[in-house]
């Protein structure tokens, strides 16, 4: 029986199989949707139409459940969600999870390849060249080719375990192909694509809910959290790039480890190369960074490997990075743009930060509409004004920034930026601290009672659907929320006489009970009308948004 090649879906009935012949079958079944499970999610070339596929699964399912003494937690009907747990329980890695020298500037690459060729004591020395991924990165483990758990970085000796979570990620084999070895820990990238991450996001803003802030982000955040059901709908990938540890395996240079990992089914990178010299590497690194754009994942620049493991070990480790690795970033993308105007925000902690409001403009497939300046002194350190041409980048390609002003326009500025000095959000007047402006009213300020409200509820802490900014702001202005606690006395009605929620019914937004997967603050599951804030300004939403005064 082979459901491998052509899998034929005419089944004989359940009830007239022995308990061997269904053993058999069951056994035969698993195998064969290992088998296209990675190829479709793995490999990415698909031998059998999805409906086949659909078949063979309900087939198995069926089978383990007439015959539940042939259960394992190994096989592939056991990806679905298991119970939500109270909390993600620590562990120990097999081995340090080292972090990487980083550099932007090409010399420092040079410095690092003439250290590595001192030190190796070698005419030519071979290095392996990786896209670096721009995910979470993840220990996963293996014991005789079978999946036994996978856990965050944490500090890089200890990170959460993610077990339950990652058994729900297709592209992550349960049980390794072809002769794995008796232990293996292996680290590797979790991220979402970026077609997926947008989609997911539009679902988001129309559910009135709030957007991932990237595609980094919303991994981090579905691997995270305590209900395994609601990562089985998420679309997450791994790649892998490195062995921590391998007992019954034996290679001596990372590309030997990479082939390894790709014969176990476990996804390595197509980008992957291997090379000899400084020219290569430049070729390399130009090449990730004009074709950055059209892969279907985010990479923020390439990671430059000694290739010979001995040598590696010669070379050995200093702080927490090895001395054998270097990862070469990419310029952050940049835009031109014009700055229309600078508002004053309040945050939760009573901080005033001026935002530059954007012409919006597409940065490396990210709307920016917003950015932080700062504080006061770096807008006018930058000198910028309304009407400015400005040039814009995502910092650490993720939060956006104002880099510079383009130009020297003369005429046509808006007035110079000075921050108020009463709160715009509360009047209270506001002291410095430093380089910055902080309203000292705390919760009796609505922007910082906003703050903490919208925080509160938001993903990382109750995870409350729907009580975004806008729903915060109407809270507060009624007198409704007062305080956090009180969001536990509000009362269906009550919410109801929101404005927003009330014209949102017609649209179907509230929809009973919260989505919860900790505690409920409330008794109905609110979604604002519109989102307060789109995916660019994600890290900025904060409350009190406001004009500023112009002299
Ligand atoms: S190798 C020390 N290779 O970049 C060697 N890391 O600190 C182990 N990363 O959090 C890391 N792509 O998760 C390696 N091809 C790649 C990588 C990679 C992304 C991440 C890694 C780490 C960060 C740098």
């Amino acid at each position: 029986m082979n459901f491998k090649n052509n899998p034929s879906t005419t089944f004989r009935d359940i009830h007239a199989l022995t308990s061997a012949q269904a053993s058999l079958e069951i056994q035969a079944l698993r195998e064969g949707i290992e088998y296209h499970n990675s190829l479709y999610y793995v490999k990415n070339r698909p031998k059998i139409a999805d409906g086949v596929y659909d078949k063979l699964f309900r087939r198995l399912q069926d089978l383990e459940a007439a015959f539940p003494e042939f259960q394992s937690n190994t096989s592939p009907t056991q990806q679905v969600g298991a119970e939500p747990v109270e909390e993600l329980k620590k562990i120990e890695h097999s081995a340090p999870m080292l972090s990487l020298n980083a550099t932007l500037e090409k010399t420092e690459v040079e410095d690092f390849l003439r250290l590595v060729t001192r030190k190796a004591g070698a005419r030519t020395i071979t290095y392996v060249l990786e896209p670096k991924f721009d995910g979470l990165s993840l220990e996963v483990v293996y014991e005789h080719g079978v999946f036994r758990r996978a856990a965050t970085r944490g500090d890089g000796h200890t990170g959460e375990a993610v077990s339950a979570n990652m058994r729900m990620i297709k592209g992550l084999p349960l049980r390794c192909e072809g002769s794995p070895p008796r232990f293996l820990a292996v680290r590797g990238e979790l991220f979402m694509n970026k077609d997926d991450f947008r989609r997911i996001n539009k679902k988001l803003i129309e559910q009135g809910e709030d957007p991932f802030t990237n595609p980094r982000n919303a991994a981090a955040s579905i691997v995270r959290r305590l209900n395994p059901k609601v990562v089985e709908r998420r679309p997450l990938s791994i790649v892998f790039y490195d062995i921590l540890k391998v007992e019954g395996a034996r290679c001596s240079s990372h590309w030997d480890e990479l082939k390894r990992l790709a014969e176990w089914g476990l996804m390595t990178d197509s980008h992957n190369a291997r090379c000899t010299s400084f020219e290569e590497i430049l070729t390399y690194h130009q090449k990730m960074e004009a074709e950055r754009n059209d892969l279907d994942y985010e990479i923020d620049g390439v990671v430059i490997k000694l290739d010979d493991l001995a040598r590696r070990q010669a070379l050995g480790v200093r702080q927490r990075s090895p001395r054998w690795a270097f990862a070469w970033k990419f310029t952050p993308r940049q835009e031109v743009t014009t700055l229309e105007d600078i508002v004053v925000q309040v945050g939760m902690s009573g901080i005033l930060t001026p935002v530059a409001l954007l012409r919006p403009v597409d940065v490396g497939g990210v709307t920016i509409s917003r950015a932080t300046l700062h504080n006061e002194q770096e807008v006018q350190k930058k000198d910028l004004r309304p009407g400015d041409k400005v040039r814009v980048a995502r910092a650490g390609d993720v939060i956006p920034e104002v880099v510079s002003r383009v130009g020297s326009l003369t005429t046509g500025r808006g007035k110079r930026f000075v921050m108020p000095d009463i709160c715009p959000a509360c009047g209270s007047r506001v002291r410095k601290e430093g380089a910055a402006t902080i309203c000292p009213a705390g919760l009796s300020c609505s922007a910082q009672l906003v703050g903490h409200l919208t925080h509160f509820a938001s993903r990382e802490a109750m995870n409350i659907t729907g009580l975004g900014e806008t729903t915060a702001w109407q809270l507060v202005d009624s007198r409704l929320a007062k305080n956090i606690a009180d969001l536990y006395d509000l009362s269906t009605k009550q919410f109801l006489q929101l404005d927003g929620i009330r014209s949102a019914i017609g649209g179907g937004a509230v929809s009973g009970y919260p989505r919860r997967e900790r505690r409920s603050a409330g008794s109905v599951s609110l979604r604002p009308r519109h989102s307060a804030c789109g995916v660019a300004c994600g890290p900025y939403a904060g409350a009190g948004l406001s004009n500023s005064r112009c002299e």
